[in-house]
């Protein structure tokens, strides 16, 4: 898969995505993710890429001309499968949005700032809008971070236990059953015998009741109850 980012601050996403599994799908040649500098495609040579929205109120908008040239540029190599604008009023970011995404080629990510960008760009280009939750943050950056590693670690061969990511929460519309390791006993708080017993068919039914007990408890929604 490959992901091509367009960003004002694309030192924001280095982190992110340039250590342990997102490294790992980049090493192994699962994941290719390309950050560009929008002021690539600045307006003039100060690097302008935001004006004064029309109509007045505070705050810049980001302009056509860069995006529309970004993201023209961009298409010459590659046929993109969606456009992606990372902003709050977008469609809620879950794990079957990941999933669906996981099984597409190419995707490019608009990181937005300020006020956002010109709505004609969110006509013109933009195939799906997303949102990671009801807040807002600064800029798109995290927000396609968020996206880009939950969608990758579902990408074939990226995450060593190859059942791991179908155990998640939310995978099976489930949250996922607690987890225990060495000791057997910390300050007195023991592990679930059951976990001990080396009984596998006994050990995933407690791991099934416990998800449903948890799901049940902290979010019945996703029960629908
Ligand atoms: N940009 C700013 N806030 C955001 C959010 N909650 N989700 C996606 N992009 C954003």
């Amino acid at each position: 898969m490959r992901i091509d980012i367009i960003s004002v601050v694309p030192e924001l996403l280095e982190s992110p995505l340039g250590h342990s599994i997102m490294k790992r799908a980049q090493n192994k040649g699962l994941l290719e993710v390309q950050v560009h500098h929008l002021r690539k495609w600045a307006v003039n040579e100060y690097g302008q890429v935001d004006d004064y929205q029309y109509g007045g109120g505070a705050g810049m908008v980001m302009m056509c001309e860069p995006l529309a040239k970004a993201i023209d540029e961009l298409s010459l190599d590659r046929k993109y499968d969606a456009v992606i604008y990372m902003t709050p009023d977008g469609e809620r970011f879950e794990q079957r949005t990941a999933n669906r995404l996981s099984l597409l080629e190419n995707l490019v990510i608009i990181c937005g700032h300020y006020k956002g960008i010109d709505q004609r760009i969110r006509d013109e280009y933009v195939t799906m809008e997303i949102s990671i939750g009801d807040y807002v943050l600064s800029g798109g950056e995290l927000a396609a971070a968020v996206v880009t590693d939950a969608v990758a670690r579902l990408l074939p061969g990226v995450l060593n236990d190859e059942t791991s990511a179908l155990t998640d929460s939310f995978q099976d519309d489930l949250l996922a059953p607690p987890v225990y390791t060495r000791p057997a006993d910390f300050r007195g708080r023991k592990v679930p015998e059951i976990l001990l017993s080396g009984d596998l068919r006994k050990v995933e039914e407690w791991r099934f009741e416990q998800a449903l007990q948890r799901t049940r408890e902290r979010r019945p929604d996703i029960l629908g109850e």
